[in-house]
């Protein structure tokens, strides 16, 4: 496949190094410098756009992808509250979207486990559930985009809980979710339930960078010649 990076910061340059590794080529790459080169015609020439640029240049990368009718796959955090808009978008035009918060095959495990948990913990009152997320310092949003998949989903399974919060709000309706920034920490998620007696943590570590650039481009591939929205759970059978 021929391919284009829109970002070319750190996950950028890591889905360069594993795309050339998995035989594809990159054909355009657009960073802040040079945005003017975002043109459906430049677009038109390649086979599917991988997106790991920021969350305020996400939602117009996308469009600008629709409207050139090329697949992308969209690994920008902190765009959420676009999403449904995009996704109607994206099915009104009938084009191609393959977003994720995480594109780590570990966190996508997680992901499923952490709803199964969440659904045991229903017949256990007894725990309450609170959330850690740590990255490192240059990150844009807070809490990770990672963080707020897995509080929306354990929103979605265990009766108790209906909203998530920074920090906690003190409601016993809410998760709390603290965001830590320090160093150059990949990404740490931490679900964990606590009881007078015991805690049970659902922990994932990223060592590297490597897992999440791996995902975005076997996504890439995934999705090349389909139209539709997908996630991770297309690809994993989950
Ligand atoms: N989904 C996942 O698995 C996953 C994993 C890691 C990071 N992320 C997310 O990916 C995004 C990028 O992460 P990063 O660590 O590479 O950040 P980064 O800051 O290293 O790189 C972002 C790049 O985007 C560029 N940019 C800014 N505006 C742009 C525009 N309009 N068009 C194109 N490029 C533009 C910046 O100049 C920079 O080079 C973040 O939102 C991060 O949270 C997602």
């Amino acid at each position: 496949m021929k391919l284009a990076l829109l970002g070319y910061g750190k996950m950028g340059r890591e889905i360069e190094r594993v795309a050339l590794s998995r035989g594809h080529s990159i054909g355009l790459v657009i960073d802040i410098s040079n945005q003017n080169e975002l043109t459906s015609e430049n677009l038109q020439k390649l086979d599917v756009v991988i997106d790991f640029s920021t969350p305020s240049s996400a939602v117009a990368n996308i469009l600008a992808c629709f409207d050139a009718g090329i697949p992308i796959v969209c690994g920008t955090t902190g765009w959420n509250k676009d999403l449904l808009r995009i996704s109607e978008i994206c099915k009104e035009k009938n084009q191609a979207l393959f977003h994720s918060s995480n594109f780590s095959i570990g966190v996508n495990i997680l992901f499923a486990v952490n709803e199964y948990l969440a659904g045991i913990m229903n017949g256990f009152p007894q725990y309450d559930v609170r959330m850690e997320e740590t990255h490192h310092t240059q990150k844009l949003d807070a809490p990770s985009g990672t963080a707020i998949t897995i509080a929306e989903q354990i929103i979605s399974r265990l009766d108790r809980k209906n909203a998530w919060s920074l920090y906690g709000n003190g409601s016993h309706d809410d998760i709390a979710v603290k965001a830590i920034r320090e160093g150059d920490i990949n990404g740490i998620h931490d679900v964990i339930y606590e009881s007078d007696v015991d805690y049970i943590s659902l922990k994932h570590y990223a060592k590297s960078r490597k897992g999440f650039a791996l995902g975005a481009v076997i996504a890439a591939e995934y999705i090349n010649g389909k139209k539709g929205i997908y996630t991770m759970r297309n690809v994993m059978g989950l």
